[in-house]
């Protein structure tokens, strides 16, 4: 299987672990749009789900698909999420998300689940935290260069994700500091001190979120387990 298709192969294996009435997590990214058109054949062939997006373009795909889309006022739980990731570490399952921007609605909408199942091509596993170079953090504008000034001293160099000559601006209308990584902190421990410093509103990282890991390989998916 070439890149392309090991995601789609992972996302096929993912959307077969949903079963009918259950509340959907939809997150976003490539892989995960795999699993979103996944659903929809299944929906084709009697599957009923109710979906909660992980981003406005998760919700217009979704919308697209003729996927029911649901929200926190009238489901508080998830059964199931499914969502890509940028970096997998394989010893504890820790992820790096928000390369797509979305990473704080995908870890508010993770957090919610019974189970997150992750789907990625085997180029996203990754031995460490150290092994991978950047950390996407969102932001808020208001102070944004003390922020980094903060991230700064706490041994990361942040980089201001830019879209053209502007910011580039989240779905909740933040912003994202790319964080280049020269430490190797323990996850939770660094999730914890990225926040701790006002003007944080989340980290990439995600610690103990990932039930299951689909990994597509060039000979057939992977399956992990927490
Ligand atoms: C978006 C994300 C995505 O899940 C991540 O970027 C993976 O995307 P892709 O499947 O396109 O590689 O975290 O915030």
């Amino acid at each position: 299987l070439n890149q392309i298709e090991q995601k789609r192969a992972a996302a096929v294996r993912a959307a077969a672990e949903v079963e009918n009435d259950m509340v959907v997590g939809l997150g976003s990214g490539t892989t995960a749009a795999f699993a979103i058109a996944a659903l929809r054949d299944r929906m084709a062939d009697g599957l009923r789900i109710v979906g909660i997006a992980t981003s406005e373009k998760t919700a217009a795909l979704a919308r697209a698909y003729g996927i029911p889309l649901t929200d926190f006022s009238d489901h508080r739980t998830i059964h199931i999420t499914i969502d890509g990731a940028d970096a997998v570490f394989r010893h504890d399952l820790t992820l790096i998300k928000g390369l797509g921007g979305a990473l704080l609605r995908e870890k508010i909408v993770a957090k919610a689940s019974d189970r997150m199942i992750v789907v990625v091509d085997e180029s996203k596993m990754a031995d460490s935290l150290g092994a991978y170079a950047t950390l996407p953090v969102e932001i808020l504008p208001f102070g944004w260069q003390v922020t980094c000034d903060r991230l700064k001293a706490m041994g990361c160099r942040p980089r201001l994700r830019m879209a053209a000559a502007l910011p580039f601006t989240t779905d909740n209308g933040n912003y994202i500091a790319d964080c280049s990584m020269n430490q190797s902190a323990a996850p939770a421990a660094l999730e914890a001190k990225l926040a701790a410093i006002p003007g944080v509103v989340e980290s990439g990282l995600f610690v103990g979120l990932a039930s299951m890991v689909l990994v597509g390989h060039q000979t057939g998916v992977e399956v992990i387990e927490r």
